[in-house]
């Protein structure tokens, strides 16, 4: 079959045709520096005005309370560092709370702001569907906390979280709520005034925009310490000449995925149940990971027993199926990932995880070839018939 399936959208995008379009005339004519006085300058400065002012319309924030950046995991970090560090200088407290399943550009930076800069973090568990309970939450929160960082949905599991009840808690107790909404940015709505976020992270190459840029949302004055320090770009949060045409390009790649947001969406959940049913009635001993519900639109991941995620990813390949698994081989000792863990599945099941994210060209034939070939290599591999 010379027909590629790509069901990996959650690990990246294509690039719309158009956005490449609205980038082009950045990498070759107007070259300009945004910070330069002359027309240059002042041109490509316009271009990410206007940029700014387009995802500000979206996110329903004022245009200064963006910080271009150079994807999500920048992005995150800006968010807890700079928020850590003013917290410590500030003497506003010494606690924040992560959760189990997020991803690791945060648990890796509130792990290292515990080990190497003596904060203390709280890792707040999720049930087995991987939703973090806002009753749960009130429970954890101590009189030294500052941050609350918990995702909008997630990367391996497509659950999405109650934002804006989670957010609610923290604001009661006068802590900055921050969202990484990396995975949700292009089929979730991302007013931030409805959501209650105080900061959000973006990340343009998962909806349609081109890798290497992403934008986090700080609030007024929420944000003032940089992680990144030099020229007094984006406001002194985050030094460097920006990246003109990728920011071009996100903006415009934003602007389109939520014109299209409804039907792509609608597509694709109808696609999405078609594929989860199909995998639950033909394929025995398998689950769906996450929640039945609150899912991503794209979101389709299962656990099979007795089966090894990176062989079947593997074997996928070579039927030109792209897909991914939630384990990461490390030396040959796979290891199920954190989110997997934080659902409490059995070691054996979580080593046999399968991740396929649908996107906006996802089809009928696509799920067709899915259901006929899933179950046979499924069958092959536990050596059943
Ligand atoms: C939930 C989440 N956060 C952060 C990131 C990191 O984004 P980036 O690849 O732009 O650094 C990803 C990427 O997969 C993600 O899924």
């Amino acid at each position: 079959m010379d027909k590629q399936i790509y069901m990996d959208h959650a690990a990246t995008t294509p690039v719309d045709p158009e956005v490449l379009e609205a980038m082009l005339p950045l990498f070759t004519n107007e070259y300009g520096n945004p910070s330069s006085i002359h027309r240059w300058g002042q041109r490509a400065d316009y271009a990410i005005t206007t940029a700014r002012e387009e995802i500000a319309e979206v996110l329903r924030c004022e245009a200064d309370e963006i910080i271009f950046t150079s994807c999500g995991s920048e992005s995150d970090n800006l968010a807890l560092r700079g928020i850590a560090l003013e917290a410590r200088e500030l003497g506003k407290g010494n606690h924040l709370i992560v959760s189990a399943i997020e991803h690791p550009a945060i648990l890796r930076t509130a792990q290292q702001l515990q080990n190497h800069h003596g904060f203390d973090i709280t890792i707040l568990p999720v049930d087995q569907h991987g939703l973090t309970s806002p009753r749960d939450l009130k429970t954890v929160i101590q009189p030294d906390t500052f941050l609350v960082s918990i995702m909008y949905a997630n990367n391996e599991i497509g659950v999405v979280q109650p934002i804006s009840d989670l957010a609610a808690i923290t604001h009661e107790h006068n802590i900055l709520f921050h969202s990484d909404a990396v995975q949700a940015a292009g089929q979730l709505p991302l007013d931030v005034e409805t959501l209650g976020v105080d900061l959000m992270s973006v990340s343009a190459h998962k909806f349609y925009g081109p890798k290497g840029v992403g934008l986090l949302y700080a609030k007024r004055d929420t944000l003032t310490h940089s992680q990144q320090t030099g020229g007094s770009q984006e406001n002194g949060l985050r030094a460097g000449t920006q990246n003109v045409p990728l920011i071009v390009g996100m903006a415009t790649a934003l602007k389109i995925v939520v014109a299209r947001q409804q039907n792509d969406n609608s597509k694709m959940k109808t696609l999405r149940d078609r594929l989860i049913k199909a995998v639950l009635e033909t394929i025995s001993d398998s689950i769906l990971t996450g929640h039945r519900t609150c899912r991503l639109p794209n979101n389709a991941s299962f656990a099979f027993e007795g089966i090894d995620g990176n062989e079947l990813i593997m074997h996928l390949d070579l039927l030109n199926v792209a897909a991914s698994s939630g384990s990461a081989c490390k030396t040959g000792n796979p290891e199920p990932s954190n989110v997997l863990t934080a659902l409490a599945l059995s070691p054996k099941l979580s080593l046999g995880s399968l991740r396929l994210s649908l996107g906006r060209d996802t089809n009928d034939s696509d799920i067709e070839y899915l259901q006929q070939v899933l179950p046979k290599v499924i069958n092959n591999m536990r050596g059943t018939p």
